[in-house]
């Protein structure tokens, strides 16, 4: 994976036909999307339960590109090893997931994985400064992680400029985790973002059937953000 700051439109596969992950993976990617998003709900750091590792190890084989995994577990040290070897690209934890986060980017990075940190509405850039040298990858969430179809949080508009700002030269990605539209995503692209994760609005309207509209959503997201 090499590191560039265009435009990267990540769908959430939180949206697709659970019984059909494989043929979904397969079908978003025909249509142009660039990073596959996997979202890894426990039912104790958020409110819902998706799927571990190795559902993530059945889907890899019918990913060509960036297996891009988010967990949203906790304790997340226990289980790197197991998301590493199902084949995941970048592994993203939650900075509220334990006390220890600077150990679990160590870990991850540890396991071959390039390390995403991700972090909630409620948590300032502040907190990051200590760890931006350990990190690929940046994920704001603009939605309470748990759910996909919720509503994006526009105080967050800031917090991207902030961080663009302290990312400064180093190579790590900012990615926008929900409630990314048309409508929102030139916002957050404007504010520094260049990965951009989308469950309904790119899953809406298709399906592995008739996937064509899934192309039709990605490229209203591109178009959007004058890509
Ligand atoms: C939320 C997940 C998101 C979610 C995005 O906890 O991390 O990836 O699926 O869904 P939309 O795009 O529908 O807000
Ligand atoms: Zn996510």
């Amino acid at each position: 994976m090499s590191f560039d700051r265009t435009l990267k439109i990540a769908p959430s596969i939180l949206a697709a036909d659970f019984a059909n992950f494989g043929a979904e993976c397969a079908a978003i990617e025909a249509q142009g999307a660039d990073w596959v998003h996997v979202d890894v709900m426990d039912g104790h750091f958020v409110p819902n339960i998706t799927f571990g590792p190795q559902m993530c190890a059945a889907i890899r084989p019918h990913i060509k590109g960036v297996m891009d995994v988010h967990l949203m577990i906790a304790p997340v040290d226990p289980y790197i090893e197991a998301f590493a070897s199902a084949g995941a690209d970048i592994l993203s934890a939650h900075l509220e997931a334990g006390p220890h986060i600077h150990r679990t980017l160590q870990a991850i990075r540890g396991a071959g994985c390039k390390a995403g940190l991700a972090i909630n509405p409620g948590t300032p850039v502040e907190a990051l400064e200590y760890l931006l040298d350990m990190v690929d990858l940046i994920c704001v969430m603009t939605v309470n992680p748990g759910f996909g179809g919720q509503k994006f949080i526009h105080s967050q508009i800031a917090k991207v400029q902030k961080l663009r700002a302290m990312i400064g030269d180093r190579p790590v990605h900012i990615e926008i985790d929900g409630g990314v539209t048309p409508e929102t995503a030139p916002l957050v692209v404007a504010a520094g973002a260049d990965v951009l994760v989308a469950g309904s609005a790119v899953f809406k309207g298709g399906s592995v059937a008739n996937p064509a509209p899934y192309g039709v959503n990605i490229r209203a997201i591109r178009v959007a953000c004058g890509a």
